[in-house]
């Protein structure tokens, strides 16, 4: 992509991802979409459940990338509520303010892209990395620095995704990106793939660190 649709894209992104945004996604939302987001959150938890990934200890650290409200991360803490915990996202306040008050209490959150958040995070430091719904909406540049310093420094020791299997077109709104996260992690092994039963479009891997 060149640097100049990839400059308009970003543009689309920021505005689609404007502070109002995130009452579309937090543990409150309302309206069509509430359903299937709390079902997706209820899928991630099954899904982590049956790969045998969390371990309800202090010394367990799972950080999930472009949180928004934490809704994901509520679920999780409802039944491993030892776990430390740690988001990042665009806008701090609002994200908050989607956030049930349990996760509120525990979780560390970074205020800001990605791209820059996750250097604070050094080897080793994470054992499950979460994206859900996220990397899709950053451009392929960046993205692939990120799965660069995931891959090669950060190294947490597994990493979930949830993604698309197509690409939707800019013009149709906020662009998401088919992004191919195997080629960039070399040195992890897919150890677990499904469509998402919540809708087909979407996908669930799970990469586990090999060396
Ligand atoms: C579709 S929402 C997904 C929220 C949540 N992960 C979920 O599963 O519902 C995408 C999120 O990514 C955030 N976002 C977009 N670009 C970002 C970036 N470059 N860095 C951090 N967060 C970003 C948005 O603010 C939004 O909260």
């Amino acid at each position: 992509m060149s640097n100049k649709i990839e400059r308009e894209t970003d543009e689309i992104i920021e505005r689609s991802f404007y502070e109002k945004y995130q009452d579309r996604v937090g543990w409150f939302v309302k309206g069509t979409n509430k359903d299937l987001l709390h079902n997706n959150s209820k899928e991630l938890l099954k899904v982590l459940k049956e790969n045998n990934i969390l371990v309800n200890k202090e010394n367990f650290k799972l950080l999930e990338i472009g949180a928004g409200g934490c809704r994901n991360l509520k679920y999780i803490l409802d039944e491993y509520p030892k776990i430390k915990f740690y988001a990042n996202d665009l806008h701090q306040a609002v994200s908050f303010k989607n956030m049930h008050e349990s996760i509120k209490k525990v979780i560390r959150f970074y205020k800001g892209k990605t791209q820059d958040v996750i250097k604070e995070f050094s080897s080793n430091s994470i054992n499950l990395l979460i994206d859900s719904n996220h990397l899709v909406h950053v451009n392929y540049t960046d993205t692939n620095k990120i799965l660069d310093y995931i891959n090669n420094t950060m190294k947490p020791n597994y990493f979930l995704v949830r993604s698309i299997t197509i690409d939707v077109p800019m013009k149709k709104g906020c662009p998401y990106h088919k992004h191919n996260f195997n080629e960039k992690l070399t040195n992890y092994k897919e150890i677990f793939y499904k469509l998402s039963d919540n809708d087909k479009r979407w996908y669930i891997k799970i990469f586990k660190l090999n060396i």
